[in-house]
């Protein structure tokens, strides 16, 4: 596995096959992984070249020290391209991961203000406020509390809500989601945060704040949605024009 002849530095093959182990399940999260020593005899190389890649690997996220017991295997992070207009349930599926929902509030009220501006709504028109626990295999992933103007999105209900709502808007209603602006940034949980994604006080969570608009340009959608971070990375590919 190791090729002193190689010219890639052995740090780096270590890290690799370590990878690799992770990869295939043959480390699972929460393992340990044999102490530095172990691993310097049984591939013959130095604990120096060996710390290299524990720590490089540490740095990647897919080990984590704990002081005075040794290094782990960390739980894998779902990687979300953030190219493309996509629903939770697409992203889930893409992942072959049994997307599911927990509808936690459903509400039709009329919009204060603020959301009125931004849905571009008159004076009298209904929103829905819809709060979803977004779970993936079962496990929570993110809370998500959605506005709706009633009039786009006429006879939504709690059940189809335990659906996609991209799939009720675009199969049933017949809509066309065009676009959408999308924030991203880190914020501290909150109490509902902790309850719901059963995370620790103090954790940070990642804060995604997206309003969608049909293709002919009519907002349809406030969505602020707190990810686990310890679950989430965001991935975007860039280009040097
Ligand atoms: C993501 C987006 C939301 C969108 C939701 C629809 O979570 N951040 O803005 O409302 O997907 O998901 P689904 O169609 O699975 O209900």
């Amino acid at each position: 596995m190791i090729d002193k002849n190689s010219p890639l530095p052995l740090y780096y093959q270590l890290e690799e096959h370590i990878k690799q182990t992770i990869e295939s399940e043959e480390l699972m999260p929460g393992d340990s992984l044999p102490s530095e020593r172990e691993l310097s005899e049984s591939y013959q190389i130095s604990r120096m070249t060996v710390r290299q890649a524990i720590t490089n690997l540490v740095n990647k996220g897919y080990l984590f020290r704990e002081k005075g017991k040794g290094t782990f295997v960390s739980n894998q992070k779902f990687e979300q391209n953030l190219q493309g207009l996509t629903s939770f349930t697409e992203d889930m599926k893409a992942r072959k991961l049994v997307p599911g929902n927990k509808l936690l509030h459903f509400e039709i009220f009329p919009a204060d203000q603020d959301i009125k501006e931004r849905l571009d709504l008159g004076e009298e028109e209904l929103i829905y406020k819809i709060k979803r626990l977004r779970l993936a295999n079962e496990e929570p992933i993110a809370l998500e509390t959605s506005y709706l103007p009633v009039k786009l999105i006429p006879g939504l209900t709690p059940e189809i809500l335990e659906e996609s709502l991209y799939t009720y808007i675009e199969d049933e209603l017949h809509l066309n989601i065009g676009h959408a602006t999308q924030t991203v940034e880190a914020a501290l949980v909150n109490d509902e945060d902790i309850k719901h994604l059963k995370i620790k006080k103090g954790v940070p969570v990642l804060l995604i704040q997206r309003e969608t608009f049909l293709e002919n340009g009519t907002p349809l959608e406030l969505v602020r949605s707190s990810y686990r971070a310890d679950k989430y990375k965001f991935k975007i590919d860039i280009e040097r024009k």
